[in-house]
């Protein structure tokens, strides 16, 4: 393709060139290597500028799905290429969410002038996790059961029967028909004093339906009493920016808790109302769950990040999981166990997958499930800091991510290693 350089002064021949030649003399303007439309990310290592943009690949048919994972050892430079990610999309008008386990994200924050939300138990912040909304009201009802089964059958360690469930439904429907604010104390005391109305619209008595949901109520009261209180116990804080482009939940306060997985999930579920008014508003947008292990560590809370993944395309949104492990998929369950659909399923909404460098024990996991040939498999453990063999649906590259002298602050991690 001829490119012919319209910024020429007046009088002067314009420059004619080929795209190839033109890519050569103003790198990271164009692209010589596959031409993928989108933000640069780097270098790809046999030749050309390397750029990504989800929602323009979607769009051009060249993907089915919007969503990606992230895989890496510590360190390899995971969340560096996630974080200037986000800083170049916001550059084109797009917005970011983020769920940032270990607290990192305040330097990307800083540079784009947005504080992240500290939440820490006893501080100021309170967010809804029953806020979810969707695009009529049996929609967004159904995503808030989804969750309470989620947490509660999480919590419980074991699926809820189907007189817990109904109980639960009914609950919630109690709550939703006396307030338009549902939150979790509010379901547990609705499952611990049933309404005669609930019993009646399934043939049951008071007390029968009180005896279906007290372990669910009890439990669900334990824990807005316990891990979950004094942080998604209550409305959310009125005190919130809800149209921030950029929103950072910093869960820092509760790394290494035994109920991260559930911090996490309550906090992206608050996220995702927020990704509603996004997309009303009309702007596409990432959301980024880092240290996304813990909320795939369980079951019960992986099948509804699951179903969050897929309303990705509905809503406008590119969701990005941070991993370690492949096996952190849990993809090396049984034969047909429920873990291996579910990581099959993950992988299947996510077709942009970027894996960083694995340990030896791991190589055979990623070829099997990331369906890799030889010299991919053999190239994962090899790959130094910075540089991700990226799978763009049916493309590979190897890509070295480049590091922009103002986006070094952003990246670092090993300041206290100095
Ligand atoms: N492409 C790169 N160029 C230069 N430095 C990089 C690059 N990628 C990462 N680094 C540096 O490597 C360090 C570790 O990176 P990062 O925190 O992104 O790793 P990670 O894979 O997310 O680690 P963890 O698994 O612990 O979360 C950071 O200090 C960062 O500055
Ligand atoms: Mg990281």
């Amino acid at each position: 393709m001829k490119w012919r350089d319209s910024m020429a002064p007046a009088g002067v021949c314009a420059h004619e060139t080929t795209t190839r030649h033109a890519g050569a003399i103003y790198p990271f303007l164009f692209e010589t290597g596959r031409r993928i439309p989108g933000v640069v990310v780097g270098v790809e290592l046999s030749g050309g500028t390397f750029s990504f943009d989800p929602f323009t690949l979607y769009a051009s048919g060249v993907l089915s799905n919007p969503n990606m994972v992230v895989f890496g050892q510590i360190g390899r430079g995971k969340s560096s290429f996630v974080k200037t990610m986000i800083y170049r999309q916001l550059t084109f008008g797009r917005g970011a969410y983020v769920i940032d386990p270990k607290g990192e994200y305040s330097a990307l924050g800083h540079a784009c002038g947005v504080t992240p939300l500290a939440l820490r138990p006893g501080g100021p912040l309170r967010l809804n996790p029953l806020d979810l909304v969707g695009d009529d009201i049996h929609e967004g009802a159904v995503r808030r059961l989804q969750l309470l089964e989620s947490l509660v059958s999480s919590s419980l360690g074991r699926d809820l029967f189907s007189r817990e469930r109904s109980a639960l439904e009914l609950a919630l429907h109690d709550v939703q028909q006396s307030t338009n604010t549902a939150t979790l104390p509010l379901v547990s005391n609705a499952l611990l004093q049933p309404s005669a109305e609930s019993a009646r619209s399934i043939y049951s008595s008071q007390e029968q339906l009180c005896d279906d949901g007290r372990e669910v109520g009890l439990e669900l009261r334990r824990l807005v009493t316990g891990d979950l209180k004094g942080l998604f116990d209550a409305e959310t804080s009125s005190s919130l920016d809800l149209d921030q482009r950029l929103v950072i939940l910093d869960l820092s306060a509760l790394y290494g808790s035994e109920a991260l997985g559930l911090f996490m999930v309550c906090a992206t579920a608050w996220v995702q109302q927020l990704l509603q008014r996004q997309r009303n508003a009309g702007r596409q947008s990432l959301l980024v769950v880092d240290e996304a292990w813990a909320i795939l560590n369980d079951v019960a809370v992986a099948r509804w990040l699951q179903s969050s993944w897929k309303l990705a395309r509905a809503w406008g949104v590119s969701n990005i999981a941070v991993l370690h492990r492949v096996s952190d998929l849990k993809g090396v369950g049984s034969d047909g166990s429920e873990q291996q659909g579910l990581a099959q399923g993950l992988l299947l909404d996510s077709e942009t997958r970027v894996i960083y460098a694995q340990p030896t024990g791991e190589v055979d996991a990623a070829r099997d499930l990331l369906h890799l040939n030889e010299t991919e498999r053999s190239l994962l453990v090899k790959l130094p800091r910075g540089v991700a063999l990226w799978k763009v649906g049916n493309n590979s590259s190897i890509v070295r991510h480049l590091v922009g002298q103002r986006e070094r602050q952003i990246v670092d991690t090993d300041g206290a290693m100095g």
